[in-house]
């Protein structure tokens, strides 16, 4: 789901900021479902995985990416095969076995130890760590069936455990917080500022990493790093309680600004003070204590309503001094965040306000031209740029960033509504999505980045088929049309056995 920025990047978000002229249904209700068992959605959804894996695996397997339009690759990810460790968890949720053990028969084969681009913990972290953790959870358990061999189910832990030794040289700094950048060619750090998502989107993967391995020094380091982001410093770098600002000092732990919000950056440090608590609440009471934190600052002084739209709530962003009316695709997962947070806790106000962020953000999509949301847009009535006048009126928003990048979020808060309240529009919502997505996006051996959601068509491919479309907006695509109780589906009534990490792998919750 979220998908940090890279430090850097929010920074000319808030140049961009800065420019600019500046009800729950029970839970009885689960039983009387007014649709037919979608079957063929399900189905349809398998067909799209299968078509994207086939183009991947045809034109740039095992590189990082497809480019769908030219039918070539990138490796944006180091060269590993980011889609294939992206998409072994959904496959295995599919049940397409082929795919499964085309996957788990490659992994064993990647050598970490050689990359001709720098290495980002983080995203190594997420995509590739959790995807071969998730893996090897599912084919040690659940799904055990779906391997051809056992060795290459064992070869999924063999190599979490190389890998994060490959990279475990970051956390070597004064503080303990790490650097992200690495160069294993060299050995080296890029030695600048860390982010609060990148450093605080480790700690679920590398305690589960030590949990399976036997082996607490993963589990260390990350607790380590954490502790700096449970209780910032300075002060001034709080300026609402729970809500911390954004880049860190690797040398020192401090925080060096104070501005955040539930946007990309920042993101997915909020969902893993959750998730991480779900994963073991015995050891991890106190980032329950920090989620909680902030969910009761983002309701008191970050949501928000547009003027010509009062029905609909965003959760704003902020500089340390002033709130920016201002959010993103990106920031779309907090809905979601929150109905868990609700259900995790026993929250009905959490739950009821998670779906007004889902409502807000299903909003952005019901009103563009292709029925995709933005990656960027803002509701603030003194800043509306004037060829949006009528849209602001209209939708309550004006569209800062017109592109749409394969992400997931919005559809991952309809996955978490729909299990939360079993209302079935939300598996509508989550249909109607997926359908403008698949008809949008669509081009070539794959589905593409487009350029402009508001305009009929998309206004033209940027020929990038990113991985989290196969760990994400597939899985969630997916899964919101299957109605059952498998293990790994989020729990309806909020006591989970499996946590997903941040790009949709699926973990098993310790001792579960
Ligand atoms: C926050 O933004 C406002 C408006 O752009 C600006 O005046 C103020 O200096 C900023 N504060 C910080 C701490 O950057
Ligand atoms: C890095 O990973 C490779 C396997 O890809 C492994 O052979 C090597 O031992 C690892 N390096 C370290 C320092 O653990
Ligand atoms: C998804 O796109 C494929 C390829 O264009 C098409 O064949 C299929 O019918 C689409 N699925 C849905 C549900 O619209
Ligand atoms: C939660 O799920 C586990 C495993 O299915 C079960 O043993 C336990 O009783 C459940 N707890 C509650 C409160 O439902």
């Amino acid at each position: 789901m979220v998908r940090p920025r890279v430090w850097a990047l929010s920074a000319v978000t808030l140049t961009v900021v800065a420019a600019l002229p500046a009800n729950a249904p029970e839970h009885g209700a689960w039983g009387k479902r007014q649709y037919a068992p979608p079957v063929d959605r399900a189905q349809a959804v398998i067909d799209t995985f299968r078509l994207s894996w086939e183009g991947y695996y045809q034109y740039a397997f095992p590189n990082d990416e497809l480019h769908p339009v030219t039918n070539t690759y990138g490796n944006s990810r180091n060269g590993w095969g980011a889609s294939a460790a992206d998409a072994l968890s959904t496959a295995l949720v599919m049940g397409q076995k082929d795919i499964v053990n085309q996957i788990i028969a490659y992994i064993p084969t990647i050598d970490w130890s050689v990359t001709s681009s720098t290495v980002s913990l983080f995203e190594t972290t997420i995509r590739y760590l959790g995807g071969m953790l998730s893996g090897y959870d599912f084919l040690s358990g659940p799904l055990a069936h779906l391997a051809d061999d056992p060795a290459h189910v064992t070869a999924l832990l063999t190599q979490s455990i190389n890998l994060a030794n490959n990279m475990s040289y970051a956390f070597n700094t004064p503080s303990g917080v790490p650097y992200n950048l690495l160069d294993f060619t060299s050995g080296g750090v890029r030695p600048e500022p860390n982010g609060l998502a990148t450093v605080g989107t480790l700690i679920l993967e590398w305690t589960r990493l030590s949990d399976l391995s036997g082996d607490p020094s993963y589990a260390a380091l990350v607790a380590r790093a954490e502790a700096y982001l449970l209780s910032p410093s300075p002060a001034s770098a709080e300026p609402f309680p729970g809500l911390p600002g954004m880049n860190i000092d690797p040398t020192t732990g401090e925080f060096l600004d104070a501005y955040g919000g539930w946007i990309g950056g920042a993101d997915s440090f909020y969902e893993y003070l959750l998730k991480t608590y779900m994963y073991s609440p015995s050891r991890f009471a106190s980032l329950r204590d920090r989620w909680e934190l902030a969910a009761d600052s983002t309701i008191t002084f970050l949501a928000s309503q547009p003027l010509t739209r009062p029905d609909l709530t965003f959760a704003a962003m902020y500089n340390g001094t002033q709130v920016f009316r201002t959010s993103e695709h990106l920031a779309c997962f907090d809905g979601g965040n929150f109905i868990l947070g609700g259900q995790t806790l026993g929250s009905q106000r959490y739950i009821d306000f998670g779906l007004r962020l889902v409502d807000g953000c299903r909003a952005t999509y019901a009103a563009t031209a292709t029925s995709i949301g933005p990656e960027v847009f803002g509701w603030d009535a003194a800043r509306v740029p004037a060829d949006q006048m009528a849209f602001f009126a209209r939708n309550g928003f004006y569209i800062l960033s017109p592109g749409y990048q394969l992400r997931p979020e919005v559809i991952e808060s309809y996955y978490y509504a729909y299990r939360a309240t079993g209302d079935a529009k939300y598996r509508e919502w989550a249909w109607e999505a997926f359908v403008a997505i698949n008809a949008t996006t669509r081009v070539g051996s794959g589905y593409s980045t487009i350029n402009d959601v508001n305009v009929p068509g998309g206004g033209g491919f940027a020929d990038m088929m990113e991985s989290f479309w196969f760990a994400e907006v597939l899985k969630y695509s997916y899964l919101i049309q299957v109605d059952d109780d498998a293990p790994w589906q989020v729990a309806r009534d909020g006591n989970n056995t499996w946590v997903w990490n941040t790009e949709a792998h699926p973990m098993r919750v310790a001792g579960a």
